[in-house]
């Protein structure tokens, strides 16, 4: 008979637990433990890890062939780019992303070009054989060479994979996906993290190039399993604004390539259509430069983001001026005018300051002090800041100004969208050239100021 064993899973970190706590153990995380119930009906034929399938010999590291990765191009440029200059075979690639993004649309449009010149699979967990089949008509792709699959148990789809040998092979999603080792439900932690680890042996051991998609949680992570993230070889995520039928993708993990690389794309009626120029997309534009707007280059979670920050400085006639920021912390910009005062002899005293940042964003890092503190002064003495311009950097209070984090990623992302000139920490002056991108660095608030 079966053995039951219940176990309480971390779905942020999959971190288990024999009883139910409040808080993770491991990753800390509030309220993320959910009941699960194993059993475990044959043995685990994955323990051993991913690599060892391919034998376990010891070897030095020098004698082993070095074959140049030969990449395959998904004829998608800006998917490339992301993936690290096309796909590698048996590499595992999850793309994670909102619910009706276009995860499904872009990996269809991939995989039918892929189609031309390679054998493929296309499993579905998710929608019917019809539906994808209906989609990849409206979208005019070519889909004669299409293998598709609409299953969902991991050893049926490895079996049927074994057979028809695909070189590359796309699964949406992995949260529909179960294996029969296991009696929780699909979508569960353990589900998907031993469904994803049978998939990962396989594309090591056949060189399978696989595409998983990923849902995301409410919190923005790969939902559940964070620990999906530690077995592929990359992580992509699909994002775009709510209103905006731009779609941007970006690598969070790539075991072939860079990170900080981004593809743009926008949903139209005939699919994913690939910007190319993609620079004045995500900020507003004004005619002529306007006087107490600035761009800014923020660190958000683990990717850099441009946004406009705007400053309203207007005569005051209460006694008490007023301090109003959005998105930003009040306390901060009090901290900020007093600085510029001091140390900048900028005076705002009889003046009401508003701070406002554009789009419903909400930056809690110091890294706006700089931008914050020269639209201030751009809106005081209505003197507008060119349009090229991005800032970044914290004030100190004795009025330095002080490295960022992942100051080269900032200015990289800017130079991307087209940013020519930057104000930054001399802290966090890059090491070589970014290409199109002149670089001032300050030290004192009354450096920036002189450069401003
Ligand atoms: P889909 O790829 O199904 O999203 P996901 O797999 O990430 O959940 O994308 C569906 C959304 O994209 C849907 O809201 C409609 C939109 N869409 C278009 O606007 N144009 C198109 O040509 C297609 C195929 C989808
Ligand atoms: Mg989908």
């Amino acid at each position: 008979m079966a053995k039951f064993k219940q176990l309480y899973v971390c779905t942020a970190c999959g971190a288990t637990s024999p009883k139910w706590v409040g808080q993770c153990p491991d990753c800390h995380a509030w309220n993320t433990l959910t009941e699960e119930i194993v059993t475990a009906t044959k043995a685990n034929p994955r323990l051993g890890g991913y690599a060892a399938a391919a034998g376990s010999t010891v070897t030095h590291l020098a004698e082993v062939a070095l074959t140049e990765q030969i990449r395959t191009k998904t004829h998608l440029p800006e998917l490339d780019r992301v993936l690290g200059g096309g796909l590698v075979s048996g590499s595992v690639t999850l793309i994670g992303g909102d619910p009706g993004i276009g995860k499904s649309t872009l990996l269809l449009q991939a995989i039918c070009k892929l189609s031309l010149g390679n054998k493929v699979l296309y499993i579905t967990g998710e929608e019917s054989l019809q539906q994808v089949s209906l989609r990849a008509h409206r979208l005019e792709l070519p889909t004669e060479h299409v293998a598709s699959l609409a299953e969902t148990q991991v050893e049926r789809i490895i079996e049927i994979a074994k057979q028809q040998a695909p070189k590359i092979m796309v699964v949406d999603s992995i949260q529909t996906i179960y294996t029969e080792l296991l009696q929780s439900a699909p979508g569960s932690v353990s589900q998907v993290r031993e469904s994803a680890a049978l998939l990962v042996a396989f594309a090591k051991q056949t060189g399978t190039a696989i595409f998983l998609v990923g849902h995301v949680t409410k919190e923005g992570n790969l939902a559940g399993p964070r620990v999906l993230e530690h077995m592929v070889d990359c992580v992509l995520y699909f994002e775009g604004q709510n209103d905006s039928r731009y779609r941007i993708i970006r690598a969070i993990k790539n075991r072939f390539g860079a990170v900080n690389e981004l593809g743009i794309f926008a949903m139209t009626d005939k699919g994913l259509k690939e910007i190319s120029n993609p620079s004045a997309i995500f900020l507003s534009r004004y005619e002529q430069p306007v006087s107490g707007s600035i761009v800014m280059a923020t660190w958000e979670g683990s990717r850099p983001m441009l946004v406009e920050i705007q400053a309203l400085v207007n005569e005051s006639h209460v006694g008490n001026p007023r301090r109003v920021t959005v998105g930003l912390e009040q306390n901060r910009l009090a901290m900020l005018l007093a600085v510029l005062q001091r140390h900048g002899g900028v005076a705002t005293y009889d003046q009401d300051v508003f701070v406002n940042v554009v789009g419903g964003m909400r930056i809690m890092e110091p890294a706006a002090d700089l931008a914050v503190a020269l639209a201030v002064l751009s809106s005081l003495r209505n003197k507008p800041i060119p349009e090229d311009l991005i800032v970044f950097g914290e004030i100190g209070l004795a009025g330095e100004i002080r490295p960022v984090q992942s100051g080269q990623e900032r200015l990289k992302e800017a130079a991307k969208h087209g940013f020519k000139k930057a104000i930054i920490p001399k802290a966090n002056a890059p090491k070589g050239i970014i290409a199109s991108l002149e670089v001032i660095t300050v030290q004192s608030l009354n450096d920036a100021l002189q450069n401003f």
